[in-house]
């Protein structure tokens, strides 16, 4: 037996007991009478003693001679600690040794295993395995397991019934580039890596299964961001016999749930936004509603005098900070050139301070009068000892710069309150999106989101002003999770492939499976996909979701501890009729 107890488990009441454990040397002390070794695993920290009263002379000697992180089995009683630490919760005891088993001796570990550790990121993702050791990313891991856990419990008590789909597929589009794998047996052929198990869930709901949920991996070969994985987690979800409300009101309830069960928070308020006014309110499709700031339009307040830089605009467009009077010229200078930094590209800020006494101040003051200041105050909703910022330009980049300041300021004001949740909807999104690079349409969401009803037509006409039956949850400004109501017959979704540029042979070659599965009896249907390492990190106050995976890859799609991806040797290559020319 390697242990009676685990390093979180001794109390007041087991003093006098003799006890067996097993785990890895965190830290040792040596007072020279006495030597104390800090023994850890996953469940916490046990303080062993050594002394020279009680001990003998071999275990001690052989206690000095531990490394960190060696891993040791020992045996011994629990007695009462003199000086008690009440920062743990072992704190109150220790075990006096009696007997000591190197099970494996460590080489000193490349970085400290400790809350805050002097391993730089790299690093630690070379040594993955050591940095689980730590309390941040081993607690991440558990926390991430409770969410999963709670998520199937719910799902399946709701009726859900957990089914696996493939990973070698065709291509699923869900936007981004697939990853392929070579076919040695269908020489020249290559599948796909699912984006999404999407068609094998409209599918299986054409086979009568109509509550379908997995937590399954999905694979997309795009640029990699904090809240982006190459590979990362759906908790995916269809549905038949539903509308849109249906699907809400179903992952309402499960968002509701997780809250409670993981974070003991109640949130009964699940607001809804259409795509067009959080675009108009945030610049933004995924608004973090913690906190105000809500935009002002300003055309009609700004566009009357001579100021050519705002008449030349499609859109002026500010926000009230909060407090943001207070800021010093100098600071106001510097938040200009935030936004002018390439990444956010505005040419420039005008501002307007909103003094105390209801006066204005602004960089325009030119131009614009107090009764014209006033009228910008009370459309961005500003008051007195707040600051106005005010972009101006093409209306959808305007936005986008606008909502980046927005979320820059939130941050410096520490709006973004991470105990705090704030869930909403967004909704009726457009069916299109033209890429302005190709001048073609896409699909927003996927090529198997159905229009609004009465809106087919529309697509002849005026493409982008169709509306579909598609939503997002959004969790305190991130994309938690999306989905839609299906095309579940033949013909629409036929519509629907010509209009985003599919000739009919080139549909039926990649969708013919669906095209025709449709044509025997499917229902209506629809569902959602969460992104699992998103709501999981969310839910435990972070925004970077490979705080949250065991073995993530790094901004490079590179997993550096094992070091993929990697080349592979020319027998392999023929084998799958593959030839690389560097
Ligand atoms: P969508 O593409 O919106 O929908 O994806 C669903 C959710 O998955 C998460 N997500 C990601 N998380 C981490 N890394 C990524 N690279 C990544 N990409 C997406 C997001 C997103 O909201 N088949 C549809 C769902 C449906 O229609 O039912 C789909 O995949 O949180």
């Amino acid at each position: 037996m390697y242990r009676s107890h685990t390093c979180g488990e001794l109390r007041d009441s087991h003093i006098n007991n003799e006890v067996t454990l097993s785990g890895w040397v965190h830290k040792t002390r040596d007072k020279g009478f006495v030597t104390w070794v800090d023994l850890r695993d996953r469940y916490g920290i046990t303080q062993l003693v050594f002394d020279e009263d009680r001990t003998s002379s071999e275990l001690i000697a052989k206690a000095r001679e531990l490394g960190r992180e060696f891993v040791v089995q020992v045996t011994g009683k629990v007695i009462e600690r003199a000086s008690k630490n009440p920062n743990i919760p072992t704190g109150n005891i220790e075990v006096l040794v009696e007997e000591l088993i190197i099970l494996n001796e460590s080489k000193t570990p490349p970085f400290t295993i400790e809350n805050e550790t002097d391993g730089g990121e790299d690093l630690r993702m070379k040594y993955r395995y050591l940095d689980i050791r730590r309390n941040p990313v081993k607690n991440n891991l558990i926390f991430r397991s409770k969410v999963s856990m709670a998520v199937r419990k719910y799902l399946s008590e709701e009726g859900f019934i957990e089914i696996e789909t493939p990973y070698l597929i065709k291509s699923t589009p869900e936007g981004a580039r697939d990853f392929v794998v070579p076919s040695r047996m269908n020489e020249g052929q290559f599948y796909a890596l699912p984006q999404s198990p999407q068609t094998f869930k409209q599918l299986l709901m054409v086979g009568g299964l109509d509550k379908y949920f997995q937590i399954v991996k999905c694979f997309r070969d795009e640029d990699l961001r904090a809240d982006r994985q190459p590979e990362f987690t759906q908790i995916d979800c269809e549905m038949a016999y539903v509308e849109q409300e249906d699907i809400l009101n179903a992952f309402e309830g499960l968002t509701k749930y997780l809250l409670k069960e993981v974070k003991g928070v109640e949130i009964n308020s699940f607001p809804r936004m259409t795509f067009d006014d959080a675009m108009k309110k945030y610049g933004n499709d995924k608004p973090d509603i913690r906190f105000g700031m809500e935009f002002g339009e300003l055309n009609e307040v700004s566009q009357h005098k001579d100021f050519n830089v705002f008449n030349s605009a499609e859109l002026v467009v500010g926000i009230a900070v909060p407090g943001g009077n207070s800021y010093t010229r100098k600071e106001i200078d510097k938040l200009t050139d935030w936004v002018k930094r390439p990444q956010v590209g505005a040419l420039g800020m005008v501002y307007c301070r909103c003094n105390e006494d209801g006066s204005f101040k602004s960089s325009v003051d030119k131009f614009y009068d107090q009764n014209d200041l006033a009228k910008w105050a009370e459309a961005t909703g500003a008051k007195a000892g707040d600051l106005i910022c005010v972009l101006s330009g093409a209306k959808n980049k305007v936005r986008t710069q606008l909502s980046a300041l927005r979320m820059e300021l939130a941050e410096r004001l520490s709006l973004r309150d991470p105990k705090v949740f704030a869930p909403l909807w967004v909704v009726d999104f457009p069916l299109l999106e033209l890429d302005e690079e190709t001048g073609h349409y896409h699909a927003m969401h996927h090529p198997f989101t159905s229009p609004k009803p009465g809106q087919l037509e529309l697509l002849n006409t005026d493409p982008a002003a169709v509306r579909a039956n598609a939503y997002d949850l959004v969790l305190n400004g991130n994309e938690i999770g999306g989905g839609s109501i299906r095309i579940h017959d033949k013909e629409t979704q036929a519509t629907m492939f010509k209009h985003l540029g599919f000739s009919p042979e080139e549909a039926k070659a990649q969708f013919g499976f669906l095209m025709d599965a449709f044509q025997y009896g499917a229902p209506p249907h629809g569902g959602i996909a969460f992104g699992l390492d998103r709501l999981v990190a969310i839910l435990g106050g972070q925004e970077t979701i490979r705080d949250f995976i065991a073995f993530p890859k790094n901004n490079s799609g590179r997993d550096v501890m094992i070091d993929a991806p990697a080349t592979i040797d020319e027998t392999q290559l023929k084998e799958l009729h593959l030839k690389v020319e560097l």
